[in-house]
């Protein structure tokens, strides 16, 4: 256990958890609508949560907008000359943006959308690279209730287009390229390929990242309009009327991946969103007036929808953008810029962390961190070496806290994590937030008691869970609330995601189930061997999956990265094996390691196992398109 030190507990907004849970399950109505009451509302709600299977609706007949509260509101105060948007480019480049000239370019933006005849309701697709524009095209269309749908700028032409299609976009806001280490990435040519056979689509605004103008073939695209961002602006008033927004209107759809091929699109609302991530902003961080948030996700991931762009604009404090990855052009550019621009918070992945790791302690040592109070972590189980890793050479002798936040595209807020006040275990993401109810069950529902593995499910609504897939109730309803096979209509949501209850009620993901590895009947967790291979000093990165086998029914392989400088050998197998038979058990042995230079990425860092998978068996290896490399 890491107990938070003194001082910090002073400063936190909560101080002691577990008297707050326990009200805020016996009053969640109550606990809520006290979060509610501190945002602005054109009109009161009648109801705070109206469930009725499977849907729950939060402040039922409710009126606002999200951007009233993450822009207007600021207007009329000192708070309108605080930086909202700090952006740094790849080259160190800085663009500032405070609330007010924020709010000016967005009201710039949603008065060229209403032009171009986008009304409440309509759908934008945002295909753009991590510049301030993403976030401001994302602001205008809340503005004037269209339905933005931010498409990743990883994902390619037919990924696009399939995102394209599903949501019936009117308007494309891309950019003509941006820089990506040392390439320069061409979006416009992906855009215009993807468009081609989307009748839905009227027009397109092109960001010029880079100075040079592309030509549009307008002969292939006579039936659509292009226009450059900077013309398109300057021709519009700074003012602009904000759209009143029921709270249970959709406010974006976000597009994820599931079991299947085809992403579903996850819709959020303006109400309910709003809400439950200003809350979780705002207590899981600690926000106070002058901090900085530091997220290194991409507005295309959840992550940079709701911590990078709704939830510090809604508490009216500074987003830090970072453009680039963290290793380019050298091992310390996070570091630099945590020197440079001085964020008070650093939320980022597991994955980067140990990516990171890979170069040594002397690269962070060599800078300034003195500036941060909190440090997250987001989107797949840390393990443990990787937490104190973390804790060490980033939170360094302040012992910062570190927010292990659990939550899914679909929760839209942190949903199991921690609070600044309360101590940690490294690799546990604590408790549910509050408010939550969640369980570890067996297939019918059943609570499977400490220590047990079990899938991982929330008993009670929360204020950000989605509203629905896009056109697709059935799907909605057969992937979180017909898992489990139940009786009743009571609430229960079924994440996915397998874990474990230790005897303090401490949360442990163990990863998702449908990696699942079933091995002679016992069922293990790709992620849980991947920690205990990487909890190996020499390890880099491991994955994992499982092979047919005609005895064991499944087999366990392991892809491997080393750390430079380690040479591969049979004996180094054989440790390896060891650790994770001593860290899971015998049933975990390894069947068959390979030393790799590289694993199948998606660009924001998550393994594609089922890309190895493929590969291995000799499978069709099925939709690649977020694979970086
Ligand atoms: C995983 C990302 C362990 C989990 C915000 C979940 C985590 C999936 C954690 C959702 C965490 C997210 N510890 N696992 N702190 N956070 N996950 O939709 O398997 O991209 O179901 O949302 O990421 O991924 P998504």
């Amino acid at each position: 256990m890491f107990f938070p030190k003194p001082e910090v507990v002073k400063r936190a907004h909560i101080k002691n958890y577990e008297e707050v849970y326990k009200y805020s399950i016996t009053h969640p109505e109550e606990f809520w609508a006290d979060a509610a009451k501190e945002l602005s509302w054109f009109k009161p709600w009648k109801q705070v949560l109206h469930w009725q299977y499977p849907y729950a609706r939060w402040f039922v007949d409710g009126e606002t907008n999200i951007v009233y509260n993450c822009l207007d509101r600021w207007l009329k105060n000192d708070r309108k000359n605080q930086l909202a948007l700090l952006w740094v480019g790849q080259d160190l480049e800085v663009k500032k943006y405070t609330y007010e000239q924020l709010n000016r370019e967005v009201c710039q933006l949603a008065n060229a959308l209403r032009s171009l005849g986008v009304k409440k309701g309509d759908r934008v697709t945002i295909y753009l690279p991590k510049i301030p524009e993403q976030i401001i095209s994302m602001l205008a269309c809340a503005k004037i209730g269209a339905i933005h749908s931010v498409v990743y700028s990883g994902f390619s032409f037919e990924a696009l287009k399939t995102r394209i299609e599903d949501a019936q976009a009117k308007v494309i806001i891309t950019a003509n390229s941006y820089p990506y280490k040392n390439k320069i990435i061409n979006s416009l040519e992906k855009t215009l390929q993807a468009i081609k056979d989307c009748p839905s689509v009227e027009s397109v605004i092109i960001v010029n990242r880079i100075s040079e103008r592309v030509k549009i073939p307008e002969d292939i695209f006579s039936k659509i309009n292009f226009y450059q961002w900077t013309e398109l602006l300057s021709k519009q008033d700074t003012l602009c009327s904000t759209q009143i927004m029921n709270a249970n209107d959709p406010l974006f759809i976000l597009y994820t991946s599931g079991t299947t091929g085809k992403p579903k699109g996850v819709v959020h609302s303006h109400g309910g969103y709003m809400v439950g991530v200003y809350l979780t902003s705002k207590l899981v961080f600690d926000l106070k007036e002058n901090d900085i948030l530091f997220s290194t996700a991409d507005p295309g991931w959840i992550t940079g929808h709701s911590y990078m762009t709704y939830g510090p604009l809604l508490n009216g404090i500074t987003t830090l953008i970072y453009e680039s990855v963290p290793d380019y052009p050298h091992p310390g550019r996070w570091w630099e810029v945590i020197e440079k621009f001085r964020p008070t918070i650093f939320y980022t992945t597991p994955t980067a962390i140990r990516a990171l790791i890979r170069y040594g302690e002397d690269t962070p040592s060599k800078y300034d961190l003195s500036s941060l109070r909190i440090l997250g972590s987001v989107g797949e189980p840390i393990n443990p070496s990787a937490w104190l890793w973390f804790y060490k050479n980033i939170g360094r002798e302040s012992n910062l806290p570190i927010m292990d936040t659990w939550w899914q595209t679909e929760t839209g807020m942190h949903i199991i994590t921690p609070l600044p006040c309360v101590p940690l275990k490294p690799g546990s993401c604590f408790k549910p937030f509050f408010g939550v109810v969640a369980d570890v069950v067996d297939e019918n529902g059943q609570s499977v008691g400490k220590n047990k593995e079990g899938y991982l499910v929330l008993k009670t609504p929360w204020p950000a869970m989605l509203l629905d897939l896009w056109q697709n109730p059935q799907k909605y309803r057969e992937t979180y609330f017909e898992k489990i096979k139940k009786k009743t209509k009571k609430f229960l949501y079924f994440t996915g995601d397998s874990a474990k209850i230790d005897d303090d009620g401490y949360f442990w993901i163990i990863g998702r189930n449908d990696d699942v590895i079933k091995v002679s009947g016992h069922r293990l967790g790709s992620a849980e061997i991947e920690s205990a291979l990487v909890a190996n000093q020499k390890v880099a990165e491991a994955a994992v999956i499982g092979k047919p086998h005609p005895v064991k029914g499944e087999s366990i392989k392991a892809f491997i990265i080393l750390k430079k400088a380690i040479q591969p050998s049979e004996d180094l197998k054989k440790e390896l094996n060891l650790n994770v038979r001593m860290f899971i058990g015998p049933i975990a042995s390894i069947d068959e390691i390979e030393f790799v230079e590289k694993l199948p990425k998606t660009r924001s860092g998550k393994i594609m196992r089922r890309v190895l998978k493929a590969q291995e068996l000799q499978l069709p290896v099925g939709d690649i398109s977020t694979l970086e490399d």
